[in-house]
């Protein structure tokens, strides 16, 4: 049975099981703060922003968390919360396009991860339900059994321990399967609650609800306008995915959107899986066990596409296609997806913003291992700001010139991108009536000669916004699962009243009087 208790919101329509623990910012918040002047400013509180901001007040800096929403409103509340020291840019890829160094470096930078989140967990006494489990990764041909090959020795040279074995923790037939020792899960919400409250006890201020609508440079810091607030700080971090505005970043990090179900099953609970599988179909899928609410319940995720491509419910008919051929499936207890953002040449982008003044950091491209970065990111953004030599700073920073990697990537996403802005304007279909429209439908269609973004509610209420995304302008496209107007080119997302509910956009669809 889901929780039917307060859930703490998300950006979407679905509920992930992590909503049952809801955060604990008062709104008192915004009056005793009033217009401050900080250390540091972070923007987002999810993993990335609260990590950060914990080590930054622990090292004696006065910071202030703004939040759009509220605490794991974004990704943070949406992820599937796997731990690994593998990601979705696979050594070999790493070694090929960065080299052996920094294959090992990357490697490293996945364990200091565990080893914050573990030693964080302890410190605090933060009951996250964190588990340490091996991962296992399997082929299914020979062309998926070559890859790996390569992923398994190139994973050794990078120093992870990983090795051959004989089987693949699920039921699903397989060629070869590697087994990646000491990975982890956890249960997100109850892990960034747990820092919040240690952000909190050290002095640090959160507020919710507060959207960041514009910030100025000034000499030595940062102005900021969110509603009628404005905040100084010395520094400023968009830990957004990406920041806010047309940037750099919205053409180096193309938008995904991924799947997760959360099944019961009727066979015995020793027939869940005892580890973290995944094969290496494209798209992928992934297999873990999280006990909610006192059962047992088979995570399984995958199925991803680029924001605003592919039908978001089609992918969940897949998925469940795909759980029902290994498991006997009882019921799907929890649906969800979350967004991602995939960066050019695999690597995420953290650190100082190159074009500002050396005040402004930010941290995204994570791809689908965003727990492992978001926490390395509030490691190497916070020594950065307390002066601190860091290993990966070089490595990961935004600034890096890596042309090479990521190019034909590069070119393909924004040849997609000019796409969208020019045949999505062509593709609207003509709309006479708006009883065509089904209740809890939204359509991009010309209505009375103008294209417009139709809504129609479930007690058949319509509401009419322009289209064209308020970042650079492409056509949204609506996403029936988790009712939203995503947008194909950025992955800007707006609720169905045509409010942001995911940047890089600053502002709302506009409304359009029927
Ligand atoms: Fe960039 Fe919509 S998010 S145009």
């Amino acid at each position: 049975m889901k929780n039917t208790k307060e859930i703490n919101p998300r950006d979407g329509h679905t509920e992930s099981p992590w909503q049952s623990v809801v955060s604990s910012v008062s709104d008192a918040a915004y009056a005793s703060t009033g217009t401050g002047i900080f250390d540091v400013i972070i923007v987002g509180a999810g993993i990335t922003g609260l990590t950060t901001a914990l080590l930054l007040q622990k090292a004696g800096k006065k910071c202030l968390v703004l939040e759009a929403g509220k605490v794991g409103f974004g990704t943070t509340g949406g992820t599937s919360a796997h731990l690994n020291t593998f990601y979705d840019a696979t050594y070999p890829e790493i070694e090929s396009d960065f080299g052996k160094q920094a294959a090992k470096q990357v490697a490293d930078s996945g364990k200091e991860a565990m080893a914050i989140i573990d030693a964080l967990v302890k410190e605090y006494g933060i009951d996250c339900d964190l588990e340490y489990k091996d991962g296992y990764l399997f082929s299914e041909n020979e062309k998926e059994t070559v890859q790996l090959r390569e992923i398994l020795e190139a994973s050794k040279r990078a120093g992870i321990a990983v090795a051959e074995v004989e089987n693949n923790d699920v039921p699903v037939p397989f060629k070869l399967a590697i087994r990646f020792a000491h990975q982890g899960q956890f249960h997100p919400l109850k892990y960034i609650n747990g820092l919040l409250k240690a952000f909190q006890q050290l002095g640090g201020t959160v507020i919710e609800n507060c959207f960041v609508s514009a910030h100025k440079e000034l000499d030595n810091g940062v102005e900021l306008v969110a509603g009628e607030h404005t905040f100084q700080a010395g520094h400023l971090i968009y830990a957004t995915h990406l920041p806010p505005g047309i940037t750099a970043f919205s053409f180096r990090c193309a938008p995904y959107r991924s799947y997760v179900l959360g099944l019961r099953l009727k066979d015995k609970a020793e027939n869940y899986p005892t580890g973290l599988a995944y094969d290496m179909q494209e798209p992928y899928h992934y297999f873990r066990t999280h006990v909610v609410n006192g059962e047992p319940l088979l995570i399984v995720g995958g199925e991803d596409h680029k924001t605003g491509h592919d039908d978001p419910e089609q992918a969940f008919v897949n998925l469940e296609k795909y759980a029902h051929q290994y498991y006997q499936v009882e019921s799907v207890v929890y649906r969800w997806s979350s967004q991602y953002y995939v960066p050019v040449d695999g690597l995420p982008y953290i650190g100082r913003l190159g074009a500002s003044k050396g005040n402004i950091y930010i941290a995204t491209g994570f791809n689908g291992n965003g727990m492992m970065f978001g926490t390395i990111s509030g490691k190497i953004i916070s020594d950065q700001i307390l002066g601190v030599e860091n290993l990966y700073g070089d490595l990961y920073a935004p600034a890096r010139l890596k042309p090479v990697a990521g190019f034909c990537e590069f070119v393909k996403e924004n040849a997609d991108v000019a796409w969208h802005f020019v045949a999505d304007r062509f593709g609207t279909e003509d709309m006479d009536k708006l009883s065509e429209l089904k209740n809890g439908e939204g359509k991009i269609a010309e209505f009375k000669g103008q294209k417009l973004a139709v809504y129609k509610d479930q007690k058949g209420k319509v509401t009419a916004l322009s289209p064209v995304c308020t970042h650079a302008g492409c056509f949204v496209n609506f996403n029936t699962a988790e009712q939203s107007w995503d947008c194909p080119c950025h992955g800007g997302r707006f609720d169905t009243s045509g409010k942001v509910i995911c940047g890089p956009p600053q502002a709302d669809l506009l409304r359009v009087d029927i």
